[in-house]
């Protein structure tokens, strides 16, 4: 097995993560000095999002020069301080490539807008208006608002999957793709442990340029079904991996949203064009779909453990990552849960999942301690997705107060208020004034706090993290789910060899009923809540192995 399949990954949103300058924004040293911190929870692999140079109107997402590092967050020897020292603690890092766009401000871009005939003129989606000079296409962004920008000097329109300052690039132009290729070495001489690849499924344009079904009230239609994943992606995406990471001891991980189950074998894997992705289709049952997004959907746990059964049988030889939160994301003890019980125990048991399905877990900054979503008013709010999505619900025909209800449940910034150190004023993240406002309740819900307390979230984890690295099983045994109809339980079976994990999760807030039999022969190595004999309590955990005759 390679390295990246036995650890554990950690992903950190910079800007929230820990500030040591008092600017009210994270940085690199502040990820160097919690490096002891991240050992504790046995990561092996850092997903760092963007700290390029950017205008930061995604927050790092519209990347103005991928080989520099933004003053934000420090400088370049920040970084490669950040990579050896890394290594001291045998925590790699991985950094996030964005290579679906640029930000407008890029020097790429500001050369190709100037006009039709340029050295950069081809880098991006060009194309003319209609007759009647509106856009190319009725796209939607998926930040809400045209996927087309005018352009005058140019007499013609660009195209932006996201906000209006993130131009997409033209992956069909051949420098365009040596120069992505380009910067990946430049951090992998760096010592880069691999890379995230950043909503990778939008790189190949249709072959096309059609206007699609109006789908809501603005008249437009959602680029992300229209475009996402095109044939000749992987062709692309060969070119880079062979230019790249082919044959080096670092993993690339894909944003493939898009990509349908069925087609995984030929996104990861030995032939594959990366070593893991992130498929969404666990995440959307209780979300809705990205496009539908005010819309939540009902839900039932059984959908839930089939999308995560798909992507886990789906993979085949290759290999996924198992997560439930991100930067993009609502938290998910509220995201997964709508039922009464207190976000530890949501928290636990849900963790309890992440740490033991077959795959490499990603948690994410804060999961571990049991953050939660927020409820601001909408001003207070910085993601650039929430603001065009409310007033997207407005136009649906939503009221002010449904409108905000949404941005509450689904906004991006749920999942990156300031991370939770301690019960100081600014929870401890910085000593200045945060660029987002610190969660409420940081006093209770914070990592010092969780640190003593042998029944907070965080013991929980890193109790789970260090079962998991001392059983072999449940890094590279098999998996076989039980009692997959089951409204309330998660089991499973994780077996290699020698011995086989037997893991039962009450995912609601009700007790639950299994089979005594299930678990005859086994004992138990760790538990949550306090259980019965063939009886979970509500959020209640048994974890047991027995070894194979
Ligand atoms: C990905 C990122 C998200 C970003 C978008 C545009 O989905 O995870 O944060 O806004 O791409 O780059």
């Amino acid at each position: 097995m390679k390295w990246w399949q036995k650890t554990i990954a950690y992903e950190i949103y910079p800007r929230s993560f820990y500030d040591t300058q008092g600017k009210g924004t994270g940085t690199l040293q502040g990820i160097i000095e919690k490096l002891p911190y991240l050992q504790s929870l046995h990561i092996g692999a850092l997903w760092i999002t963007p700290v390029f140079r950017s205008p930061m109107i995604d927050n790092g997402y519209d990347v103005a020069d991928y080989t520099d590092i933004d003053p934000m967050f420090g400088e370049m020897k920040d970084m490669d301080q950040l990579i050896q020292e890394g290594k001291k603690y045998d925590i790699r890092i991985v950094l996030d490539l964005v290579f679906n766009h640029t930000s407008d401000q890029c020097p790429w871009f500001l050369e190709s807008k100037k006009d039709r005939t340029n050295q950069y003129s081809d880098w991006y989606i060009w194309k003319d208006p209609k007759p009647d000079g509106s856009a190319p296409t009725n796209w939607r962004s998926i930040f809400g608002g045209s996927a087309w920008t005018y352009c005058k000097e140019r007499n013609q329109y660009y195209l932006h999957t996201f906000a209006v300052q993130q131009p997409d690039l033209n992956w069909a132009d051949a420098q365009v793709r040596k120069a992505l290729a380009d910067v990946a070495n430049f951090w992998l001489d760096k010592g880069a442990g691999g890379f995230r690849m950043d909503a990778v499924t939008y790189i190949k344009k249709p072959e096309v340029f059609a206007d699609g079904p109006v789908d809501a009230n603005d008249g437009m239609s959602a680029i992300h079904p229209l475009t996402a994943n095109q044939p000749g992606i992987l062709d692309y995406l060969h070119e880079f991996k062979d230019r790249t990471v082919k044959g080096k001891d670092v993993f690339t991980v894909g944003e493939a949203n898009g990509v349908e189950t069925d087609e995984l074998p030929q996104w990861v894997g030995k032939d594959g064009v990366f070593d893991m992705i992130f498929s969404f289709d666990h995440v959307h049952v209780p979300l809705g779909k990205a496009e539908e997004w005010c819309y939540a959907p009902e839900w039932k746990l059984s959908e839930l453990k089939q999308a995560l059964n798909n992507i886990e049988k789906s993979t085949g030889e290759g290999w996924c990552p198992v997560f439930f939160e991100n930067h993009d994301s609502p938290r998910s003890v509220n995201n997964f849960f709508t039922c009464e019980g207190s976000y530890a125990d949501k928290a636990k048991a849900l963790g309890t999942v992440l740490l033991t399905m077959r795959g490499t877990p990603f948690m994410y900054q804060g999961e571990e301690i049991g953050m939660h979503n927020t409820a601001w008013d909408i001003h207070e709010y910085n993601d650039v997705s929430s603001y065009a999505q409310y007033q997207f619900a407005l136009k649906e025909g939503f009221n002010e107060e449904e409108a905000l209800a949404a941005v509450h449940r689904f906004s991006r910034d749920n999942a990156r208020t300031p991370m939770q150190w301690n019960s100081e004023v600014n929870a401890g993240f910085t000593s200045g004034k945060p660029w987002l406002k610190v969660s409420e309740d940081y006093q209770k819900i914070n990592v010092e706090a969780e640190e003593t307390d042998n029944g907070s979230v965080l013991s929980w984890y890193r109790k789970l993290a260090s079962i998991r690295q001392q059983h072999e099983e449940l890094i590279s045994g098999s998996y076989e789910e039980i009692m997959a109809e089951d409204e309330q339980i998660f089991a499973y079976y994780r077996k290699d060899k020698t011995h086989t994990a037997l893991v039962l999760v009450n995912l609601s807030s009700q007790p639950a009923d299994f089979d005594p039999a299930l678990t005859q022969g086994f004992s138990v190595l760790v538990q949550c809540q306090k259980n019965q004999t063939g009886k979970l309590a509500p959020f209640g955990v048994l974890l047991l192995e027995k070894t194979n005759r």
